[in-house]
């Protein structure tokens, strides 16, 4: 059992939901399963889960809801999005379909940049409103967590923006927003030919973002077509000295050695993974790192190269599965098809690409003592859905079967008039 993340505190309301059966995703037995169960919600927190027939007789709830049925499981937590930028790039998809490559729309002066310059064309209030309606798009499939990276600002002015819109989605939303600094996307046509003076002035740039507390973790892309290895030591060393977590889009395309660097770091998370090296695998089994696998961008972008998921689960790494929403290699903004694309493409079970978006999602955001599951003392994000098992998740595509999402013990209101009317008198 974890330490209870928040304590229990005496006058805060008690919600007894019962009628439905739990997959609460704790460790131990599949999904982590309860028939017919009951989850008693304390203001925030979880203070009771566990089959209805055990419920103590003793226990007070100020509110009961019975639900009709269904599965409750952890909210969905979608820890890899590019949630915040301006325009979008339809263009390039049209030209990667008449043979382009991804690398040679970039090399270009597309891709990536393109996005720059219309963040930056952008304003504030613009930014806000596209990330707030994409972000809206995820909770309706259940996301009650959210990871949000900068990256197509690219300027110390520019990538404060997105990362104080970033913030502002947290504030607007019933949604726990965690921020990513990743200035280290791509090289800013300020800096063109001179990478080096562009990781200098991020370092110089990220303990003001940090200082603002803008910044919960720093991620980086490392790549050919991107940042080395070595420039990326730079960056998590600046990160280091500021306390901060790191992750990093490593062996998306080629094989870097972007992992094997990020985890003497003991990163977070390593993101996309395709062209992972056995040696890159069990150095992420040795730092505990998670491995984010993004089948959205797999298929977009029509990769063959699979992320070594078999030796992954040989060797007892955490795999997590997030939209990684962004314009340019996975504009989707369902959650749920991701989880069905992490079966049909990456060969995972249905119950590890949920892990892979509750437990080890939450833990791929440093928030695996918290988040992620249903038990005592963790926050109360959960969600109800129109199923029988969980496994259900995975195999719909298209369907929405999120009937109701608590997000720290509060139900969207909407949600909950549909599901369990007030008794009329
Ligand atoms: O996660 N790999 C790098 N970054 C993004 C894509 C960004 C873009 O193409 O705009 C990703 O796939
Ligand atoms: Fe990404």
């Amino acid at each position: 059992m974890p330490a209870d993340f928040l304590p229990s505190r005496a006058d805060a309301p008690r919600t007894l939901w019962r009628g439905a059966s739990l997959a609460t995703m704790a460790p131990g037995k599949p999904w982590g399963w309860i028939e017919d169960g009951a989850l008693l919600t304390e203001g925030a927190r979880i203070a009771w889960v566990g089959a209805a027939t055990e419920l103590p007789a003793r226990l007070r709830a100020d509110d009961e809801i019975e639900l009709p049925g269904g599965v409750l499981t952890p909210g969905l937590i979608d820890a890899h999005t590019h949630l915040v930028y301006g325009g979008h790039r339809a263009r390039e998809f049209e030209l990667r379909l008449q043979g382009a490559t991804y690398e040679e729309i970039s090399r270009a002066g597309g891709g990536i940049r393109s996005t720059v310059a219309a963040t930056r064309a952008a304003t504030d209030e613009e930014l806000l409103r596209s990330a707030l309606k994409r972000a809206q798009a995820l909770m309706s499939e259940g996301v009650t967590t959210l990871e949000i990276k900068s990256g197509y600002g690219l300027s110390e002015h520019h990538e404060a923006r997105c990362l104080r819109v970033a913030r502002r989605v947290g504030e607007r939303l019933p949604l726990t927003v965690r921020t990513s600094a990743l200035a280290a996307h791509a090289l800013p046509p300020e800096f063109e030919g001179r990478p080096d003076a562009y990781i200098a002035a991020i370092l110089d740039w990220l303990p003001r973002w940090h200082a603002e507390g803008l910044v919960d973790a720093v991620d980086g892309f490392c790549e050919n077509i991107a940042f080395s290895a070595s420039q990326m030591q730079r960056v998590f060393d600046a990160a280091r000295a500021l306390g901060l977590p790191v992750k990093l889009h490593a062996e998306q395309l080629s094989d870097c050695g972007g992992s094997e660097m990020a985890a003497q770091y003991r990163a977070l998370s390593c993101d996309h993974l395709e062209y992972l090296s056995p040696a890159g695998v069990q150095a992420l089994a040795a730092s505990g790192t998670v491995a984010m696998l993004l089948p959205g961008a797999f298929y977009f972008l029509r990769e063959k190269q699979l992320p070594p998921v078999g030796a992954l689960r040989e060797a007892g790494v955490p795999m997590a599965i997030a939209t990684d929403h962004n314009p340019g290699s996975s504009p989707t903004l369902s959650p749920l098809l991701m989880l069905n694309m992490a079966c049909t493409l990456f060969r995972m079970t249905p119950e590890e690409a949920l892990a892979g978006m509750t437990r080890h999602a939450a833990q791929a955001l440093g928030l695996g003592h918290s988040h992620g599951q249903l038990s005592t003392g963790r926050q109360a994000d959960f969600v109800h859905w129109a199923v029988d098992h969980p496994n259900e998740l995975a195999y719909q595509f298209g369907h929405k079967p999120c009937q109701l999402r608590v997000h720290a013990g509060v139900p969207d209101a909407a949600d909950l008039a549909r599901i369990a009317p007030a008794p009329e008198f």
